[in-house]
């Protein structure tokens, strides 16, 4: 997608064949920062401390921060001592093992000297197919915001989104923001109701940022008022990500989407869910199973923004001495899913729904 115009994705391979580059999220929307990464820390730390985040983002940064481990290490011992360490950055989108797992497959037979080369390779195929899932889910999910249009009578079709399921949350298009991108370049009129998602505002940072740069009308809300919205009929749908899926169709994304699900569904708002296959967790049979992501309660107590002198600073909001807690996920029950969008179309949210995209998983 763009940046001031210019086609980006969130990650790339450097023309010196091995070094990898990132956009620092924790800069954005206000400095645009690219990041090089050169080891197996600098991977590491860029997951943990989400200059990059979003599950397949996360994975993929993971499958590149293997081979760069793999360049200084490629023994059995380097090759596990990367695999735990990468994949104890973040434990709640599953991405990020499956990454890893794929890595690991491919490389764990071959000789040490040839599996950084072959790790490379894999990393490269995970960003390219990514990208593709992407655009497939986008074109399932585009044909709903269409259906809507259709009877909307020329109005625009108003759609509320939850912290950052955009392009910056995956390579390119992004899960929930890539049924939005297809539709709108298909001449639908698009209004977009965009989550603030405290602590880290990926809402009102990321989201806004990228609809922004991409020219799609928006507004910001804060958390609490899309049941409101939903109350008054201005939402016609709401759409989110998932960062871990599990078999029957119950939902994990960021903290406050199950809300969004609530009201949704006491306001038959259908509630629509976008997702890569990368994300349905097969060996978990219901959500409740899914680690929950306990982050730093300094990022509940605390908020960074620019000052009027254009400088970025924090502040902190609550009285000192007050304790705070801060989950990062929470998990939306199959029943309060309107529908699954995949890459390979739509279902319902439910173990036969699943199933009958992917029949292969049956066994
Ligand atoms: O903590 P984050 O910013 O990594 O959480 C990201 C989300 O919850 C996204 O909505 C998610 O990864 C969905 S799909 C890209």
């Amino acid at each position: 997608m763009r940046i001031d115009g210019k086609h980006m994705r969130t990650i790339w391979l450097n023309e010196d064949g091995w070094t990898v580059s990132i956009i620092n999220q924790q800069k954005l929307p206000h400095v645009f920062e690219i990041v090089v990464l050169r080891g197996l820390n600098d991977a590491a730390r860029a997951i943990k401390d989400m200059a990059v985040r979003g599950a397949p983002l996360i994975g993929a940064t993971a499958a590149f921060g293997l081979a760069l481990a793999l360049r200084d290490d490629p023994s059995d011992a380097g090759l596990k001592e990367a695999y735990a360490r990468l994949h104890a950055t973040r434990p709640t989108a599953i991405n990020l093992k499956w990454a890893l797992d794929e890595i690991y497959r491919a490389v764990h037979n071959l000789v040490a000297s040839d599996r950084a080369d072959a790790a490379y390779s894999r990393s490269k195929e995970i960003v390219e197919a990514d990208v593709d899932i992407s655009r497939r889910l986008g074109e399932h999910g585009a044909s709903l915001i269409r259906g809507i249009a259709e009877v909307n009578g020329g109005k625009p079709v108003n759609i509320l989104t939850h912290c950052n399921a955009g392009w910056l949350a995956t390579i390119d298009w992004g899960t929930a923001t890539a049924p939005i991108y297809l539709a709108r370049d298909e001449g639908v009129p698009i209004h977009v109701w965009v989550d603030e998602t405290r602590p880290r505002n990926q809402g009102a940072a990321l989201t806004a940022y990228e609809l922004g740069h991409e020219g799609i009308p928006h507004t910001v809300i804060v958390d609490n008022a899309g049941g409101h919205l939903m109350q008054q009929g201005q939402v016609d749908l709401c759409l989110v990500g998932t960062d871990r899926t599990a078999a029957n169709g119950d939902v994990c994304n960021k903290i406050g989407t199950y809300l969004k699900a609530l009201a949704a569904f006491d306001n038959d708002v259908p509630f629509y869910v976008a997702l890569p296959h990368t994300t349905i967790d097969w060996a978990l049979d219901r959500g409740a199973d899914i680690p929950i992501e306990e982050r730093n309660a300094r990022e509940v107590i605390h908020v960074s923004g620019l000052t009027a002198e254009g400088q970025v600073q924090e502040v902190q909001v609550s009285a000192a001495g007050s304790e705070a807690a801060n989950p990062a996920f929470d998990v939306t029950p199959a029943r309060l899913v309107t529908s699954l969008v995949t890459d390979r179309g739509l279902c319902a949210a439910s173990r036969e729904g699943l199933l009958s995209l992917f029949p292969e998983k049956k066994a």
